[in-house]
């Protein structure tokens, strides 16, 4: 089964929940660039003081620091024989780079690319309705709720609604996918590694076509 997977799709698509369960079913890491930079926002360090004014706007950190933080957590023993990337690369400059840094740290390549399909008019739904937890547990109000409002059912933390996930700011996270993260789909499809996934059905039925295709590489 593949192992180095990078799952590619907009905003709210469904690329973390999906990825959560495939690190859990293949006992590899799921590295989330968004979460990092979260987790470094809440610990208020530089990294986060950094991205901040670019995530709460919905525009993209730049790339020289994205590629750092991905490097340095990708470079960790516990990635060698496999990862599930989630948020990055975003950008061809940060494709490339992950190109060289798989090669350096693990000998490995990108596997597979799961592209998840969603009609733009549910993504302002989901990310409206999203609720999340500070380790990284994601709900929705109405397609996803916790067993008990507002705590996380995994560790009981109170779940909290993202900054950029207000309605104005999850439209132009959409442009900025469509202007800048779109044309990875045309790289990977070139390299005959990307595969479609329709994200508009439901988190099971996504996950079952996730793992049929993960199972063919
Ligand atoms: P990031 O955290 O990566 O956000 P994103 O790509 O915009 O993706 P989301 O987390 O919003 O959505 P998702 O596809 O993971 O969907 P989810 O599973 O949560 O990035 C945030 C910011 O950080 C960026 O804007 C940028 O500033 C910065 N950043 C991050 N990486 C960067 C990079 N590489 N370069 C530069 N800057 C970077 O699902 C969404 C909702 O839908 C949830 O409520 C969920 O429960 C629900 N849901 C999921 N699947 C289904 C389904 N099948 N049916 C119904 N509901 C569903």
């Amino acid at each position: 089964m593949a192992k180095h997977i990078v799952m590619l799709g907009p905003p709210g698509a469904g690329k973390g929940t999906q990825a959560k369960r495939i690190a859990e079913k293949l006992g590899i890491p799921h590295v989330s660039s968004g979460d990092i930079f979260r987790e470094n926002l809440r610990n208020r360090t530089e990294l986060g003081r950094m991205a901040e004014e670019y995530i709460n706007r919905g525009e993209l950190v730049p790339d020289d620091v994205t590629i750092a933080m991905i490097r340095d957590r990708l470079s960790r023993p516990d990635c060698r024989d496999g990862v599930v990337l989630d948020g990055f690369p975003r950008t061809p400059a940060q494709a490339a780079a992950l190109d060289t840094i798989l090669q350096e740290v693990a000998g490995a390549q990108v596997d597979i690319v799961p592209c998840i399909r969603v009609p733009e008019s549910v993504l302002v739904e989901r990310l409206t309705g999203r609720r999340s937890c500070p380790r990284g547990h994601v709900y929705h109000l109405k397609f996803n709720p916790p067993a008990e409002p507002g705590k996380c059912d995994h560790d009981g933390l109170e779940l909290f609604q993202r900054e950029d996930d207000t309605r104005e700011t999850v439209t132009h996270r959409i442009q900025v996918y469509n202007q800048q993260t779109q044309p990875l789909i045309e790289y990977y499809e070139k390299r005959g590694v990307l595969v479609n996934i329709n994200g508009d059905q439901p988190i099971e039925n996504v996950s079952a076509e996730l793992f049929a295709a993960l199972a063919q590489v």
